[in-house]
């Protein structure tokens, strides 16, 4: 197989977040039920944090389970769960080896134990790594996230250690889960729905953008390679006005 295309001009992205949509209709195609759609968009997760050295990417962010996906069936969440589990039994020790180092970010409280223990078990066997970061959106929710940091800013103000004269835009991202994370510089969302679903709301101000057709188990790490090209010849301008 031709191998594809390495972006050597390093104008790439280098921080990617992809929304991960379209395994029930992937599966419904299929005959099959959701679930099984849900396994399959796992698999193509490996596949893509494999690529991300060659192609640059540094982090690389997924959408996992958001704060509105409890509203679900029980069938579907429970499932969910337990792939989340077994995946990161399975993947753990694969994920380390390849140097890649995972962090989570969403909001643990409905989360159950076991899985908690393995996302910290899994956070802190990969700390030491330096390859990529890779970051899994779990019970997520952008405006749960920013209320949760505003929470804990204004518990610094209550607390003096923060004045609100000093709150500017700096100062809200350092309680965001996203903290030790550059924005992404390219958020892509699979299946044809052409909107963000409370991902990365803050983070995401100034970053570009790909809304394509392929469902999320069909995405490819040719796919992703074709998407991060036409990102180097966009030009990004932060609002400001080329020179
Ligand atoms: C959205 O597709 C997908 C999800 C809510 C789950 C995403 C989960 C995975 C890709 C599983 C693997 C993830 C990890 C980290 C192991 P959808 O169900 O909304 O699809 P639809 O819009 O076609 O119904």
């Amino acid at each position: 197989m031709p191998k594809d295309p390495v972006i050597l001009e390093g104008n790439g992205p280098r921080h990617v977040a992809i929304i991960m949509d379209g395994n029930g209709r992937w599966a419904q195609a299929r005959g099959r039920p959701r679930l099984f759609g849900h396994h399959a968009g796992a698999r193509r997760v490996r596949e893509v944090v494999e690529a991300c050295p060659e192609l640059g990417i540094k982090y690389l962010t997924i959408f996992a389970f958001s704060t509105e996906n409890w509203k679900r069936t029980q069938v579907e969440v429970a499932g969910l769960m337990s792939l989340f589990r077994r995946y990161i039994a399975k993947e753990t020790r694969a994920l380390d080896a390849r140097g890649v180092r995972v962090r989570f970010i969403g909001d643990r409280v409905r989360l159950d134990d076991k899985l908690i223990d393995l996302m910290d078990n899994l956070e802190a066997q990969t700390a030491g790594n330096d390859g990529v970061n890779l970051t899994i959106a779990l019970n997520y929710g952008g405006r749960d996230e920013v209320a949760r940091a505003t929470k804990r800013l204004a518990e610094d103000v209550a607390a003096g250690k923060l004045r609100p004269a000093d709150v500017d835009e700096q100062t809200l991202p350092r309680y965001l889960d996203t903290c030790v994370l550059p924005d992404p510089d390219l958020v892509i969302r699979t299946s044809g729905e052409a909107r963000i679903s409370n991902f990365l709301l803050w983070q995401s101000a100034y970053s570009e953008y790909e809304f394509i057709d392929t469902l999320w188990p069909d995405f490819s790490a040719s796919e992703l390679a074709r998407l991060c090209h036409a990102y180097g010849a966009r030009d990004r301008r932060f609002g400001a006005v080329k020179a």
